[in-house]
């Protein structure tokens, strides 16, 4: 099987991109072929100034390899590396009908919360498509958010292979069901994009401020609080299981805490939980040529397969004459 997901460099992984996408794509390097990549095209969208999403790419990377995406087992490039992905969003571009973007959720909420809207955030999911399709994926684990855009993309490769014949793999999200959309601090979907993050690798006494921040029902400190609705309790359940989960529930039901209590309770359990990442981290942080010398080598890896794809797209149309 081969599995594919990309994440933007557009500002600090947060707890969202973790559970929704990170942790997936490193659980599946046991028993698949992996390609995870910075998709630093992709957060042109949002970051124009240059220095700082070269920062971000290199702060992304670093980022990636503390968590646990590990170079031997999974192919992990930076986008813009294997440029043959630009040749195919245009080809794609020619079997995208307008309605199929016009309907696109992701560009909609986008532009409905101020984010300028532009023709590349309009023609995102053709890109996307491109990052897919360009390395014959079959998986594409994503947060619920983005299923949407894996379905343009399938939309696409099916008009492209009527066209051309079955060239394109046919790609499958996959979503973790128990994760789904993890809350920003204001309760929206938690997003690099809308300043409600918390992130993965803060300061601890930042983060607590952060989490100090997240909104939550007024209740009485005495009355029982309910769990369900409880953005902390929504992102505290993310770092537990079992017995440490019914015990929140239980403190959640009983009353006499308050949610500034929770809230410390999940500072705590959300440090101890990235404890080991975050030393991964300082090694990656104090080497960074050897990041640079891993993404090379896995844009090196990743350019051979895009390679084989695109030649038999250029025959296909005739671009290759
Ligand atoms: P952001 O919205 O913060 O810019 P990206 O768009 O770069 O994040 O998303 C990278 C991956 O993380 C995608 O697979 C996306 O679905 C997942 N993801 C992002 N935000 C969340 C969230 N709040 N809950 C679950 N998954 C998320
Ligand atoms: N659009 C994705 C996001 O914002 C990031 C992304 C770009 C991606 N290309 C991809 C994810 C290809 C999976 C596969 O979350």
């Amino acid at each position: 099987m081969r599995v594919l997901t990309g994440i933007q460099p557009s500002g600090d992984l947060h707890i969202g991109n973790y559970f929704g996408s990170i942790k997936q794509m490193v659980e599946a390097q046991k028993t698949s072929q992996t390609f995870a990549f910075i998709a630093n095209y992709h957060a042109m969208t949002s970051v124009t100034d240059g220095a700082k999403l070269s920062e971000l790419t290199m702060q992304c990377a670093t980022d990636f390899l503390a968590l646990g995406i590990d170079p031997d087992k999974s192919t992990f490039w930076v986008q813009s590396d294997v440029k043959e992905v630009l040749e195919l969003y245009w080809i794609l571009s020619s079997f995208t009908p307008m309605g199929l973007l016009e309907r696109a959720h992701s560009y909609k909420d986008k532009t409905a919360r101020g984010i300028a809207s532009n023709h590349s955030l309009f023609s995102y999911p053709v890109l996307m498509a491109a990052d897919i399709l360009l390395f014959g994926s079959e998986i594409v684990p994503v947060g619920k958010d983005q299923i949407q855009h894996v379905e343009i993309a399938r939309d696409i490769a099916i008009k492209f292979n009527n066209q051309y014949g079955d060239i394109l793999t046919m790609p499958e999200f996959r979503v973790q069901e128990e994760v789904q959309t993890v809350p920003g601090i204001d309760g929206q979907k938690m997003s690099k994009s809308y300043g409600n993050i918390v992130n993965i690798f803060g300061e601890e006494k930042k983060q607590l401020k952060t989490i100090k921040k997240i909104v939550t029902q007024n209740v009485a400190m005495e009355e029982p609080k309910e769990y369900e609705n409880c953005n902390v309790y929504n992102m505290a359940k993310l770092f537990l299981e079992g017995d440490n989960l019914i015990e929140l529930q239980e403190r959640y039901k009983r009353g006499g805490e308050g949610h500034g209590h929770f809230k410390i309770y999940l500072g705590e359990v959300m440090w101890e939980y990235f404890k080991e990442f975050r030393e991964k981290r300082e090694y990656y942080e104090k080497n960074q040529d050897e990041v640079r010398e891993i993404l090379n080598l896995g844009a090196n890896k990743a350019r051979e397969i895009a390679l084989s794809t695109i030649e038999k797209i250029r025959s296909a149309t005739g671009i290759k004459y």
